[in-house]
Order: C-alpha cells, then sequence, then structure tokens
C-alpha cells in the first residue's frame, strides 16, 4: 500500500469498540494519567517514552502489575501512589525508556508552544498531551468568552485565561474527574479566577446556547465515537461571529485494522481518527462557514514517537481546524 497521503474520505470497516467501551477506557486512561504523572513530567518526553505503552498499561492489569517496566512506577515517582494492578495504576510504561519519569522538555515545545508560554503556566497543566497550540491559530481577544473541549489538566485553559482577561472568561469541559480535579486545583492555588473547569461530555456540552466567543480544543475530538455531534455542539454554543480553532489528530489515507481495532491506539488519538473530508463535512453540517483543516506534516515526526514500529505517522497527522459561526445578517 502508498504511504502517500490522499486525504480521502474512505470506506473503513467498522470499529469493533461500541462508543461506551471507547468512553470508558478513555476516562480510565486519562484518568489514570491524571492521577500518576507528576508535576513537571510529561507522558511523553525527549527520551523514548511512548505514549501508547503509557495507555497500555493503564489499560491492562497484568501490564500494570510489571512493577519492573514501569516507568512511573511508584518507587520512582511520587511516595504514596496507588500500588499496581489497580484502577488507577501508573500509566507510564516503557521498556525503550532509559529514564525514570520523562522530561517535559522538548515535547511541548513541539507541538508549538514558546518557552515563554510554557514558562506561564502552574506546574502540573502540562502533561504533554497535546497535539498542537491551539493559542496560536484562537487569536484570541481580552473579554472573550472560551471553552475548551477536553481540557484535561488545563494547558490551553491557562493560556487562553491570560490572553482574555479579567473581563473574559474560560471553561473547561472533561468528563474524566481526575482530570478535572487537578485542573481545579490548579486553578485554586494559582488564584486563577476567571477559567473554570466543568464535567461534561463533549458530546452534550454543559454550556449555553450562543454564549461562546471561541471554542478551543487540543487532541481531543478523536476520541468521540460522535465527532459530528461534537462540531454540532460547538456550533450550538457558538455566537454569531464565533469561531472553532482546534488542532486535532486527522487520518489522511485509510487508518489500518492494526490501529483501528487496538483500544490503546483509539485512546491514543490515532485509531479513530477521521479523514480531512468528513471532518469538513461535519463542521459544514453545524453551519459553520470559512473552513479550514490545515494539515501539519512536521507533525508526522511527533506522532512517530506515539506509538513506535506501528508506522502510525504514515496514516494520521495534526491538523489545525478552523471554522466560523456566521454572522446575523
Ligand atoms: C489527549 S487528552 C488532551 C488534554 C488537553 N486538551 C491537553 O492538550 O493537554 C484528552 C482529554 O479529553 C478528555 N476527553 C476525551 N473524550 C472526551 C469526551 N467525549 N468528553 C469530554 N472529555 C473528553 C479526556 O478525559 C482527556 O482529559
Amino acid at each position: 500500500m502508498s504511504n502517500a497521503p490522499t486525504h480521502e474520505s474512505d470506506v473503513q470497516t467498522p470499529a469493533t469498540f461500541s462508543p461506551e467501551a471507547v468512553r470508558s477506557a478513555v476516562r480510565d486512561v486519562y484518568g489514570a494519567i491524571a492521577k500518576k504523572v507528576p508535576a513537571g513530567k510529561t507522558v511523553v518526553g525527549t527520551d523514548g517514552v511512548s505514549p501508547v505503552e503509557a495507555i497500555t498499561s493503564a489499560l491492562s492489569t497484568s501490564n500494570m502489575a510489571a512493577k519492573d517496566a514501569s516507568c512511573c512506577a511508584p518507587t520512582c515517582c511520587e511516595p504514596g501512589d496507588e500500588q499496581p494492578g489497580t484502577a488507577t495504576a501508573p500509566p507510564v510504561a516503557s521498556a525503550a525508556s532509559t529514564g525514570c519519569c520523562p522530561s517535559p522538555s522538548g515535547y511541548t515545545e513541539q507541538l508549538g508552544y514558546s518557552k515563554d508560554e510554557l514558562a506561564s503556566l502552574p506546574a502540573g497543566a502540562d502533561i504533554g498531551l497535546g497535539c498542537g497550540n491551539p493559542q496560536a491559530i484562537a487569536a484570541l481577544e481580552p473579554g472573550q468568552v472560551v471553552v475548551d473541549l477536553g481540557s484535561g489538566a488545563g494547558i490551553d485553559c491557562f493560556l487562553a485565561a491570560k490572553k482574555v482577561g479579567a473581563q473574559g472568561r474560560v471553561i473547561g469541559v472533561d468528563m474524566t474527574h481526575a482530570m478535572l480535579d487537578r485542573a481545579r486545583s490548579l486553578a485554586a492555588s494559582e488564584g486563577v479566577d476567571n477559567v473554570e473547569f466543568r464535567l461534561g461530555e463533549i458530546e452534550h456540552l454543559p454550556i449555553e446556547d450562543v454564549s461562546v466567543d471561541v471554542v478551543i480544543s487540543n487532541c481531543v475530538v478523536n476520541l468521540s465515537p460522535d465527532p459530528a455531534r461534537v462540531f454540532a455542539e460547538a456550533a450550538r454554543v457558538l455566537r454569531p461571529g464565533g469561531r472553532i480553532a482546534i488542532y486535532d489528530v486527522v487520518a489522511l489515507q485509510p487508518v489500518p485494522d492494526a490501529l483501528r481495532q487496538n483500544i490503546a491506539a483509539i485512546a491514543g488519538c490515532m485509531g479513530q481518527a477521521s479523514s480531512v473530508t468528513d471532518i469538513q463535512a461535519y463542521l459544514t453540517a453545524a453551519g459553520l462557514t470559512d473552513v479550514k483543516v490545515e494539515v501539519s506534516e512536521a507533525s508526522r515526526k511527533t506522532i512517530a514517537q506515539w506509538m513506535p514500529g506501528s508506522g502510525a505517522e504514515d496514516y494520521v497527522a495534526s491538523a489545525a481546524i478552523t471554522a466560523r459561526k456566521p454572522s446575523l445578517a
């Protein structure tokens, strides 16, 4: 098979996993990561740790029990962490890792964040779970209301909060309690009071109609079993003239079954990626205009670190996704 990207929408074999199974796996994985990755560390670093190994570990009790192979095992990270073999055991396991917990240096910068942006964050907000930098495409202004779909530990919310200022407001939405706990405690300890984190699914946003200026998101929509519904929800909450500015993983050609039928690859943002044409269709069907999906070829280098040896970078890449809700006539 040619590895050349086609940007075509293609028929693929149906996924094996039910929407509920995907949601539950995604919650387990990101809940474990939220609890286990210490402040100042990210899931993937520059020392060869693969996120899919982390995810596989979070999903598999037997892997979690493999304490010797575990990177962020309690012995090398924080005392008092949950023991391996529990639902919240260490997410990061890597035979390839040469270090203990991975260093965050480099990974998040690779995604397009500046050193200044990263230095301005509360320690612990960057877990290295994004696939781009939505701030770079969101053109946020003071006073705006921003919603972050799948806000995780809050990296993009905290950066957006600085841009919108005291007159603005940022609402992070996430379905994983441990992520919300982490983000809320950072907001409280740093005294950031123009940010709030709400529990919810991005397919059913806990946000009023027509109340938001910009919807941002970073590496989340691909995790949804129903991306069309996510974009429809984003359109519902936007004010006329409001915008979507998202980074997400997209499929450049049909994703092979080895990734599509692998729950760790799905939870790792590769297995369920929509094609560029499907994303354009979802945004258009949601009533949005000025739809653009700009693939970052450079992101393939980053994605190659996610599941080394799988060739995922031949099939999926990160893309900047932007669209606008038409202004009232
Ligand atoms: C890959 S992480 C990205 C986190 C954050 N955006 C960042 O860049 O660090 C995915 C996050 O989205 C959340 N998530 C995934 N699917 C979701 C859904 N359907 N509804 C709400 N949150 C979801 C997960 O709980 C997790 O915190």
